[in-house]
């Protein structure tokens, strides 16, 4: 097989080779952004879970590391990482700083329970707890926990999925090894798939001073369904329970494509900001991925809030690092578009990674955006853009190369949000597409395996004028 380097996200993280899904373990710890991730280190598909892990001091430039966590007997399933700052856990040398991974031990078609690994080296290599499991409730599912510090309850909180009963439990600790049943959370939100990957963040409400509000996140799969995606409830969490502050009827998503999985946030995060990334694929065709030698990439990382929009509050997700702080290397600004305008200046962009920002004043067409055309065949293009009649944003990938099945070639869209502006952003970094519009309260991933070897880029507008502020693009060299 020949590698396919013409697909390979540039900045967003792959493995150099072999299959990856989740990523694990998120944190931030002495100047690194460390991911682990679900990986086979031995071939290009799933099997053999093992933690791989990465870091990056910028979030732009990876450094892929030793495998973390091997897998025995037991898959090494999805979990997380925290930094046992105080030592409560009594685990490993007092002297040296101490990081603990609390992951699923999967026993293939017996048993799912918690387990405990520690680090001394800053994640390098970690050491397997003697007396696993901490938790085992006897569980066929029972997986993926996320802990967190509970500042105003004093104790770790970790949030774990009973996939098949779509639920998620909350157990309180104080010293990372013995746990204790706080609540359960179900019967809510998406009910017709199982449910994975929980976590819970406290955000901050954009534009107040201080004000936050807890948001419990899921990602929920029913691949018969033809939707994989995340779900998230926004409420209150008292140290013991999580309230849902909306109908138990209501249903809100993260992200309208289909390449946005199993997403946690950072453990201990620079400056209290709540960052996260997903695995870019979906289990809905995650097998066909025709890459080389590896399978499977990260999101971009995004930072998150919560927006006070008309219909109540909404998650918003930015790109981090924050490109608007730096001059774009491309801008232009007033320009009205009717029928299309192909950005020329910018075939360079080929084989680069970039964001491209379409800033809107106001249109009196129907359906305007930007278009991915190949230059060596005109049936092969790719739209991300507005329907201005559905009111839709949406990402058309239905003739944009190789069509990977099922679901591949739907077109996925996300409703519009009433009062909020018309921005459009797409990060694009080869195989990847990034759509967070209306300034992150809408967001859409979606990967796409072009076949040409070039392509123009240009801005459209179908049926009537499109007046932009400006086009900015921030290249990655
Ligand atoms: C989600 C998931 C997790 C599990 C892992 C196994 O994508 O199914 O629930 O821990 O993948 O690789």
């Amino acid at each position: 097989q020949t590698a396919t380097d013409a697909w390979r996200p540039l900045v967003h993280f792959s493995p150099q080779k072999n299959w990856t899904n989740d990523p694990n373990g998120l944190i931030y710890f002495k100047g690194y952004y460390h991911i682990f991730f679900q990986h086979n280190p031995i071939a290009n598909e799933w099997g053999n879970m093992s933690w791989g892990h990465a870091r990056s001091k910028d979030l732009l430039h990876w450094e892929e590391l030793p495998l973390a966590i091997p897998h025995g007997e037991e898959y090494i399933f999805s979990g997380c990482v925290v930094w046992d700052k105080e030592h409560v856990s009594g685990l490993g040398d007092p002297q040296k700083e101490l990081l603990v991974a609390i992951y699923t031990a999967d026993y293939p078609n017996k048993k799912q329970e918690q387990h405990l690994a520690y680090s001394n080296d800053d994640g390098l290599t970690w050491t397997k707890y003697l007396h696993n499991p901490i938790l085992d409730i006897n569980l066929l599912n029972f997986r993926d926990p996320s802990v967190i510090w509970h500042n105003s309850s004093k104790q770790f909180v970790m949030s774990v999925a009973k996939p098949t009963e779509r639920s998620v439990q909350f157990y309180g600790s104080k010293n990372l090894l013995n746990w204790e049943l706080l609540s359960e959370f179900s019967n809510q939100g998406e009910l017709d798939m199982i449910w994975e990957c929980p976590s819970l963040a406290e955000l901050l409400v954009e534009g107040s001073e201080k004000e936050t509000k807890w948001v419990l996140f899921n990602s929920t799969q029913g691949v018969q369904k033809g939707f994989v995606g995340m779900q998230y409830f926004v409420g209150e969490f008292n140290g013991k329970t999580f309230t849902n502050a909306n109908p138990p009827e209501t249903k809100l998503f993260v992200d309208y494509g289909k390449d946005f999985y199993a997403a946690i946030p950072f453990y201990n995060a620079p400056n209290q900001e709540v960052l996260w990334l997903g695995w870019a694929l979906s289990w809905q065709y995650a097998k066909e991925q025709p890459t080389f030698p590896w399978k499977g990439q990260m999101s971009s990382i995004r930072k998150l809030s919560l927006i006070n929009s008309p219909d109540g509050l909404r998650l918003k997700q930015e790109f981090r690092p924050n490109f608007s702080e730096v001059e774009p290397t491309f801008q232009i600004k007033d320009v009205s578009i009717t029928k299309s305008k192909v950005l020329s200046g910018i075939k360079l962009l080929q084989n680069k990674s970039y964001i491209i920002e379409l800033d809107v004043e106001g249109t009196t067409s129907d359906r305007w955006g930007l278009k991915w055309q190949s230059a060596d065949n005109l049936q092969e293009f790719t739209v991300v853009g507005f329907d201005e009649i559905k009111k839709q944003w949406f990402i058309d990938r239905s003739k944009s190369g190789k069509i990977l099945s099922p679901g591949f070639f739907k077109i996925d869209s996300a409703p519009w949000h009433e009062g909020e502006s018309r921005q459009l952003r797409v990060w694009v970094d080869h195989s990847m597409l990034e759509l967070l519009a209306q300034d992150g309260i809408v967001a859409i991933s979606s990967l796409r395996f072009p076949l040409g070897k070039k392509e123009n880029l240009s801005v459209f507008s179908d049926k009537g004028k499109l007046d932009l502020k400006q086009i900015r693009i921030w290249e990655l060299k």
